[in-house]
């Protein structure tokens, strides 16, 4: 019986780990079987090939995978320098503008999963309104250089992310908004019946959250309800299920 436990508790980790990590290729050694082995045996055997990551001079980590939907920029993990995604497209949703702006788009995956959300939102009778996705490096430093003369540059970083660490220069991220929220992005959002609809469902699609309340010590930044990132499905119902950062469910924690 004993023996059986360890090597559940062994098939558990060794899940967790293939599911939470971007970035890790995790291998264990397969000399003694499994069945056998303890926790402690397997974490002595088991080794981590991680890819070569930059550094930039302001020590961020400069990430190796910008173009996969599983990648984590943050505070820490800057996007490589002059990136652009190659499949930006429009999806077809309702903006609060009409006249095409580089932001009104996101990559093909990303475009495609918002679609099926705001349709099947719309099923609910919610009526979700897209403002803002895709930014390049430039547009971005624009912005925070805006805000940093408006807030002064630490207040700034509370909520605006310097340019090559913001998601949506991944053209993953769409903020959304509302009528009832006069097209602004602001925390009241949550309290609307499409900000709560948003937050019970954006998984089913793909998204999460990405800034969720009270974890800006993990994320680095103030709870954005409207800040939509698209992981992929079976990732959003994990991170969802967990009721974590996406910095826990990957393992980039802050230092
Ligand atoms: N508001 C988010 C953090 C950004 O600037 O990308
Ligand atoms: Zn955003």
């Amino acid at each position: 019986m004993k023996k059986y436990l360890v090597a559940a508790a062994v098939v558990i980790t060794l899940s967790a780990c293939s599911t939470g990590t971007a970035e890790e290729e995790v291998k264990v050694s397969s000399a003694i079987p499994v069945s056998q082995k303890t926790v402690e045996a397997r974490e002595a055997t088991a080794y981590v090939k991680k890819p070569i990551e930059e550094m930039t001079e302001e020590g961020l980590t400069v990430v190796h995978n910008p173009e996969s939907v599983a990648v984590v920029v943050n505070k820490q993990r800057t996007l490589p320098e002059g990136y652009t995604p190659e499949d930006l497209t429009v999806p077809d949703v309702d903006f609060y503008f009409d006249e095409f702006l580089p932001k009104k788009q996101m990559r093909k995956e990303a475009a495609t999963a918002l679609e099926e959300l705001f349709s099947a939102a719309e099923k609910d009778g919610q009526q979700l309104v897209a403002a803002s996705g895709y930014r390049s490096y430039e547009r971005q430093k624009t912005i925070f250089n805006n805000y940093v003369e408006v807030y002064g540059e630490e207040k700034t970083k509370t909520f605006s992310a310097i340019p090559g660490t913001s998601e949506h220069q991944t053209g993953l991220a769409m903020d959304v908004t509302s009528a009832e929220m006069s097209f602004q992005l602001d925390q009241s959002f949550r309290d609307t019946d499409e900000g709560k609809w948003l937050a019970d469902h954006a998984h089913e699609y793909g998204f999460i959250i990405r800034y969720p309340e009270g974890e800006e010590d993990i994320t680095g930044y103030t709870f954005e309800p409207w800040h939509l990132r698209y992981i992929g499905k079976e990732k959003a119902a994990e991170v969802h299920e967990q009721s974590v950062t996406l910095e826990e469910f990957f393992g980039f924690m802050p230092e």
